[in-house]
């Protein structure tokens, strides 16, 4: 489902940048340009990001991969 329109985002997408690291609207923004338009999605994207954060087991398994 797309999440901003003017960058065609989509929920996947910006649920990949909370799991890659980014941890607010503008990193976001500045990995896929989710949010940097209208910034009518922006609320949408904080929920996504707010629902999707990497526990600590998971970033573990990631710095030693
Ligand atoms: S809908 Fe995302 S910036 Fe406009």
């Amino acid at each position: 489902m797309y999440v901003c329109f003017c960058a065609a985002v989509t929920d996947v997408e910006v649920r990949a940048c909370a799991m890659a690291g980014d941890r607010s609207v503008d990193a976001v923004g500045e990995r896929c340009e989710a949010g940097a338009g209208c910034g009518g999605c922006r609320e949408h994207i904080a929920a996504l990001l707010a629902a999707t954060r990497p526990t600590e087991e998971w970033q573990e398994l990631r710095r030693t991969a």
